[in-house]
């Protein structure tokens, strides 16, 4: 529509705080922080191979694997972008061991920030689209000042998800419970423009997303399904960053996935800051997301850091792999549908 041509991020918030006269504001002002912090780590995105932000920084994380330079800056830019405002109580990010605590000088608000500061960091160095993805619950603990309880939330009392996606141009894509709404940076006039509102997935599937060298680890139930998917024409599209194979499937339609195997008996991908809100994003925009045996949604975590099982995206994939690798549809139970 025209006028969203000329709808800020800005303005879709104010007007989406009008259709819900409860809200405070307060959440909204997170909000704008969230763009800031995204367009700072877009300019150092884009210069990527001109600044000496590539390569390594040196040091593991909590996982032993290697921070790259963009890791630790996107962590940093997130995390004093939103810290200060009085909005947040708590966070908890991939780079950080532990929970990350307001400082003392700041105030503390309703919100836990849960993030994945950049996603994909093996395509950093190659040019290939990354992203942000972030997550936030209501202050559930007592105290003046956040806990770990705040974090350790099931997806489905989250208020807010979404990413960001650094590809051939800088995207924000969220929710708040009332639809999927997708902005892309306008540079020249550094704003989030409404590109995208009200985005919904394809009920079937185009692409198939998922790391297949990894078939011979995988569970036989798993095996048995991507058998069943083979006998239909899919395109099949893996670019080994989460949100860019996320991002293209929700517009597109496609289911990813990532299963447990022999090496990672959980999965790899990490449930609050990665499954969980791009969860809340695919079930607000009419599709599903699944550890295979239910709702990610559902899952009571225990762990800032704990890893999950994900299958996710368009529901007609996604639920018949649940009832597949759950046993409750099994092979010789005939085809899944007409169109099956
Ligand atoms: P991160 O860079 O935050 O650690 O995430 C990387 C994840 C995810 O983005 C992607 O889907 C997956 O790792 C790719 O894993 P494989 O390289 O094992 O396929
Ligand atoms: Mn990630
Ligand atoms: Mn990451």
């Amino acid at each position: 529509m025209l006028e969203d041509r000329v709808t800020s991020l800005d303005r879709f918030i104010i007007e989406q705080e009008r259709l819900y006269p409860e809200a405070t504001g307060r959440f909204s002002n997170i909000l704008y922080d969230i763009a800031l912090a995204a367009k700072v780590v877009t300019r150092e995105v884009r210069r990527a191979g001109i600044t000496d932000i590539l390569g390594r920084a040196g040091r593991a994380n909590v996982y032993g694997e290697d921070v790259t330079k963009l890791d630790a800056f996107a962590n940093n830019v997130f995390i004093h972008a939103t810290e200060h405002s009085g909005n947040v109580c708590i966070m908890a990010s991939e780079e950080n061991d532990g929970c990350v605590e307001i400082p003392p000088e700041y105030p503390t608000g309703s919100y836990a920030l849960l993030m994945d500061p950049l996603d994909g960091s093996s395509n950093i160095d190659v040019n290939v689209a990354i992203g942000t993805i972030f997550s936030f619950h209501r202050k559930i603990s007592k105290g003046p000042r956040g806990a770990v309880e705040d974090c350790l939330q099931p997806g489905r009392r989250q208020v807010a998800a979404g990413y960001v996606v650094y590809g051939s141009s800088t995207m924000l894509v969220y929710t708040t419970g009332s639809g999927v709404h997708g902005f892309t940076l306008d540079p020249t006039l550094g704003e989030f423009i409404l590109s995208h509102r009200n985005i919904r997935i394809p009920e079937r599937s185009t692409y198939i997303s998922a790391n297949e060298s990894n078939y011979p680890k995988w569970p036989e139930e798993v095996q048995s399904y991507v058998g069943h998917l083979r006998k239909r024409s899919y395109s099949s599209r893996y670019i080994g960053s989460l949100v860019a194979d996320f991002h293209r499937n929700l517009l597109k339609g496609g289911f990813f996935m990532y299963p447990p195997d022999q090496k990672s008996p959980t999965g790899k991908l990490r449930l609050l800051y990665e499954a969980a809100p791009l969860a809340f994003v695919i079930e607000q925009a009419g599709g599903y997301a699944s550890d295979g045996h239910g709702p990610i949604l559902d899952i009571q975590p225990t762990e800032l850091h704990q890893r999950v099982p994900l299958y996710i995206g368009s529901p007609f994939e996604t639920r018949e792999a649940e009832a597949w690798i759950s046993g409750r549809k099994r092979p010789d139970a005939g085809p899944s549908s007409s169109a099956g």
